[in-house]
């Protein structure tokens, strides 16, 4: 049976072993996908020692995504413009790196919460990791306008630097919350970390336009607490990043299996409810 597995640390509370039993299961696949617990000085030990074992693929998670990245022979475009690496293959000409999780939110925004991106006005909170592996496929989703806003300006103005010759039609600017303006937004994302200090990022009210989605990259079985300052501030509706982490495996699924998983049993049973 071939072998995959979820390489972190943590990685005691994932959801991913459970969702891609269920994608085994439904399309009748015959893998096994278990976790593994890294040390955090034994990343790429680790990694050899699965493919050793005959390992064939692995999804990597904090804090190991960089150092995945690094590790890769082969790189695919949207994990050399996301810097970082989340799913790996092994195969007779070495380790191939990829990168899911931009393509996994923007799948879940459009095929699942029905928010087209085509033309709309986009706004992305964080200039960490979490919002460039979200930029390129933003930007390939072709909105109106896309503009980056993180705490620190000069970040947010940095990681644009490297995205604008991708940005094609799509207006696109970067800056700090200060400067996010009074032009309102139909998609707000955050990819900061604040959910995971219970903060909200300090976004002025007026971000949300008439009908406004408000997305969180975290996800719990609370509403974060930016979730919760969207609806205060008038979005008309909110979602967590559970869709997003069962569409991210999906596509890791089909890289190496080649079939693409019917995500909605998997996904309808873990959706936060709505706040
Ligand atoms: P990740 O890989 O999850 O993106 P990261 O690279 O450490 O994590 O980046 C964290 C991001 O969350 C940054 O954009 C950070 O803003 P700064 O660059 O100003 O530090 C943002 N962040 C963390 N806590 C925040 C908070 N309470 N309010 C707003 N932004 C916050």
């Amino acid at each position: 049976m071939d072998r995959y597995a979820l390489i972190g640390h943590p990685v005691a509370h994932s959801k991913s072993p459970a969702i891609h039993a269920a994608f085994a299961a439904q399309t009748g696949q015959a893998m096994s996908y278990e976790r593994i617990l890294a040390p955090l000085d034994g990343f790429v030990d680790t990694v050899r020692a699965f493919i050793n074992e005959g390992g064939r693929g692995m999804n990597v998670t904090v804090p190991f995504k960089l150092e995945a990245f690094a590790l890769a022979d082969q790189l695919s475009p949207r994990a050399r413009a996301a810097g970082a690496v989340n799913t790996l293959s092994f195969g007779a000409d070495g380790i191939h790196g990829d990168n899911t999780d931009g393509v996994g939110l923007v799948r879940d925004l459009v095929a699942n919460l029905d928010c087209p991106l085509a033309g709309r006005r986009v706004l992305l909170l964080g200039a960490g990791g979490a919002a460039r592996g979200a930029l390129q496929p933003l930007l390939d989703a072709g909105p109106a306008r896309l503009h980056l806003a993180n705490r620190t300006a000069a970040k947010a103005r940095e990681l644009a630097a490297h995205f604008t010759q991708l940005a094609g039609s799509v207006a696109f600017s970067a800056g700090g919350f200060d400067d996010i303006g009074s032009d309102p937004f139909d998609v707000v994302i955050n990819a900061t970390s604040a959910s995971l200090s219970a903060a909200a990022p300090d976004i002025p009210a007026s971000v949300y336009a008439p009908g406004a989605l408000a997305y969180d990259m975290m996800y719990g079985i609370e509403p974060t607490a930016f979730l919760r300052a969207a609806l205060a501030a008038g979005a008309a509706r909110t979602a967590d990043g559970v869709g997003m982490l069962v569409e991210q495996a999906a596509e890791s699924f089909l890289i190496w299996r080649g079939v693409r998983p019917d995500t909605a049993p998997v996904l309808t049973p873990l959706r936060t409810p709505p706040v």
